[in-house]
């Protein structure tokens, strides 16, 4: 479906995980605002996350996608860069996995799997089984989820699967639909997790109640929903490289700045104090593989198993937020550029004094702000799942 939307129009995309903050459901609001300013050339979303500027409109303008956290750069290739060659499809990378879970997984599960749970004590009793692969020494390459993460989001055969399915995807590293393969595995983990559609906390079954609960997401399988997503996300796909030359950074905000002169720039910063790196370090870590460092507090392992280098965000730390935006005001009016900003009325910083720094820093444009109540996504940090913000924008443009 296409909505116009003056020049840039909205399209319907393929989406690959629930995120805190996604412009997903005001993205009209989100591209009236750019098309007050643009006038062709690139558009850089300066903190892509899920993606979801690339996705409505990287047909149709040259993209800058950055975010400092890699799986936003894995779903930004995934719609700008990638295509499919046909060369393969879902079925193939599952028989790969499913021959490597043969040889390495299968015998370790079996034991573990929570069929027969049917009482709080025993479900928690499996569950303390699947926790217990954190101490074990495995043999094989690819065994990074089921060793840490097995009986927290995920089940240890749902975290099997999980590394099964991305040493399969590894081993078409060099094919031009490779994030795609990649983000489908981050969708199959979204929606096969116990936790709330983020990695902050998982859920502890205290009754049977939140067992039951549990227990539903427990039995679903990584491989079904990885296989129908990965099958319709080849189905939309351009059959040819993009016509426009996107470029896709794994950067800190004022380092992509200098990359950027004379284009449009959307910016949708953290609003609130909780840093991305901690609600969504699992997908972070899916892409490196890199068996990083647990974070550990008073010598025991953190219960959300935290990468211990994750990133910490000026935006979302009260005493430099200010700092953060006059810096990136700063650079964008050095690179004369335009600016739409994403704000809202509840964020870290008053919109006011947003305003206000805009105004002085940005001496040679206009500066103007538009406004859209909606309700917002807190994904279970907060008792109410959603609150009614004000989204604003804060639309800027050299004179
Ligand atoms: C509100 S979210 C962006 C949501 C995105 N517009 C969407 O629709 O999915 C803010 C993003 O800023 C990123 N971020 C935080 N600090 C950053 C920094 N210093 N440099 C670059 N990206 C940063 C986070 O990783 C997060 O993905």
């Amino acid at each position: 479906m296409l909505k116009t939307i003056n020049n840039l129009e909205m399209r319907d995309t393929i989406q690959y995980i629930k995120y805190m903050g996604s412009k997903t459901k005001i993205l009209p609001f989100v591209l009236d605002g750019i098309d007050e300013v643009y006038r062709g050339g690139v558009i850089c979303d300066l903190f892509s996350g899920s993606c979801s500027l690339a996705g409505a409109i990287g047909t149709q303008a040259p993209i800058i996608s950055n975010d400092i956290q890699s799986y936003s750069a894995v779903i930004g290739k995934a719609y700008l860069t990638d295509w499919y060659d046909s060369s393969f499809n879902a079925k193939t990378i599952i028989e790969i996995a499913t021959n490597y879970h043969n040889k390495n997984f299968k015998q370790i599960v079996k034991g573990l799997a929570h069929q027969e749970a049917n009482d709080l004590l025993s479900f928690n009793k499996i569950e303390s089984l699947n926790k217990e692969l954190i101490s074990k020494e495995f043999n094989n390459k690819w065994h990074l989820f089921t060793k840490y993460y097995s009986g927290t989001w995920w089940s240890a055969e749902q975290c099997s699967w999980i590394d099964s399915l991305r040493k399969a995807i590894e081993d078409f590293n060099d094919n031009p639909a490779y994030n795609t393969m990649l983000a489908s595995l981050m969708y199959a983990m979204a929606y096969n997790s116990q936790g709330t559609g983020h990695y902050a906390q998982y859920r502890d079954a205290k009754t049977d109640s939140s067992m039951k609960d549990i227990l539903i997401y427990r039995r679903k399988s990584i491989l079904e929903y990885f296989e129908r997503k990965l099958e319709s996300a080849l189905l939309q796909m351009r059959k040819k490289p993009s016509e426009y030359v996107h470029k896709v950074y794994t950067l800190d905000y004022m380092d992509c700045l200098e990359k950027v002169k004379n284009a449009t720039i959307y910016a949708d910063p953290p609003y609130c104090f909780v840093h991305y790196s901690r609600f969504y370090h699992a997908i972070e870590t899916l892409v490196l593989y890199d068996y990083p460092r647990i974070q550990h507090k008073n010598n025991e392992m953190v219960k959300g198993r935290y990468r211990e280098d994750r990133h910490q965000s000026p935006f979302s730390i009260r005493s430099k937020v200010k700092g953060a935006f006059a810096d990136m005001f700063s650079a964008i009016s050095d690179s004369n550029s335009s600016l739409v900003l994403s704000y809202s009325n509840t964020g870290m910083i008053d919109i006011e004094e947003l305003l206000q720094l805009s105004n002085e820093i940005f001496t040679h444009h206009t500066v103007k702000i538009k406004s859209l109540k909606h309700l917002h996504m807190t994904m279970g940090r907060k008792d109410d799942r959603n609150r009614t913000v004000k989204e604003k924008l804060i639309i800027v443009k050299p004179l």
